[in-house]
């Protein structure tokens, strides 16, 4: 029976999967190694559930309840109690595989270790644990609390009974669950990160401003958000990070970041979350 769930990484995504588990009822451990992101992950969660509220979606006392189920960490060695476990850390091979050997040392022998990764190997993690049969891929999408999808991946050593746990487990949290087999970026990222990149080289040879490639991607394909302002969205280095591993693992050039998403990221320009993408915020 799960009933205590650790998420590792308390950013963009590991907030938002900290609180969807909280509002079915979990208790959640949110773990970060930086003190200051776990402070914002709570205030993150305290306005997220707060416009539930003002929606008429969400009770006050159950807001409450919701943040009372949530408490923080800065070491994984807190989550030796925890069933079931989701890591949201940094798109970086080499930093998951040393968390997950963390993990799978602290961390009851018979709980799943799921990753939200959205391109690294779960093969690859599952071989840096004894239990690969319970390592798997848990890719919500931002914002977690509004996206009903979770797209589950099967790596090569997954149990077909861990599958079926992290299947239930996403109906539960109110969410469809589909299945992507651990490729390169599995369905998601494989489709969206070259799309992204294709408007950025758009946008680096002048075939458009900013505001008209985003604007022929909403009003003409009738997308709720066009590919730049999302890519903003989602963190520049975090799709850099992705196109990088779809890059490798694929072999193909056609995967190849553009110029000028490399050239932001080293600049700092992040999107979103550092204040300057290609829009400002
Ligand atoms: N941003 C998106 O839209 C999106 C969507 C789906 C999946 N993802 C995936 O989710 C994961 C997290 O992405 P994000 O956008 O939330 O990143 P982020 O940069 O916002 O947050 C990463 C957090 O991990 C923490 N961290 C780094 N190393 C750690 C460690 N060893 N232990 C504990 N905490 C550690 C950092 O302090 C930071 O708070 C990545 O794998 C990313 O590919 C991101």
């Amino acid at each position: 029976m799960i009933k205590t769930v650790g998420v590792v990484g308390a950013g963009t995504m590991g907030n938002g999967i900290a609180q969807v588990f909280a509002q079915s009822g979990f208790s959640v451990t949110l773990v970060d190694v930086a003190q200051p992101m776990l402070d914002r992950a709570r205030a993150s969660i305290e306005k997220s559930l707060g416009k539930f509220v003002e929606k008429g979606k969400l009770a006050d006392a159950d807001r409450d309840a919701t943040m009372a189920r949530v408490s923080t960490a800065t070491s994984v060695d807190q989550l030796g109690e925890a069933d079931y476990v989701v890591e949201a850390i940094v798109e970086d091979a080499s930093a998951k595989c040393a968390l997950f050997a963390s993990l799978d040392a602290v961390v009851r022998p018979g709980v799943i270790l799921a990753s939200n990764t959205s391109s690294i190997s779960i093969t690859l993690l599952g071989a840096a644990t004894r239990r690969p049969d319970k390592v798997l891929g848990m890719h919500f999408m931002n914002p977690v609390p509004l996206m009903t999808l979770v797209e589950t991946i099967r790596g090569q050593a997954t149990s077909a009974e861990s599958m079926s746990i992290a299947s239930d487990l996403c109906v539960t949290l109110g969410k469809t669950p589909v299945e992507a087999a651990d490729y390169p970026g599995f369905i998601a990222n494989r489709i969206l990160m070259p799309m992204i990149n294709e408007a950025i080289f758009a946008l680096m040879e002048g075939v458009g401003t900013a505001d008209a490639i985003d604007m022929v991607m909403t009003l003409g394909m009738n997308h709720p958000m066009g590919p730049l302002k999302l890519a903003d969205f989602i963190g520049l280095d975090v799709c850099l990070a992705i196109l990088n591993v779809l890059h490798d693992g694929l072999g193909d050039p056609k995967y190849r970041a553009c110029p000028l998403l490399r050239r932001m990221v080293a600049a700092g320009q992040l999107g979103r979350k550092s204040g300057q993408g290609f829009y400002s915020y």
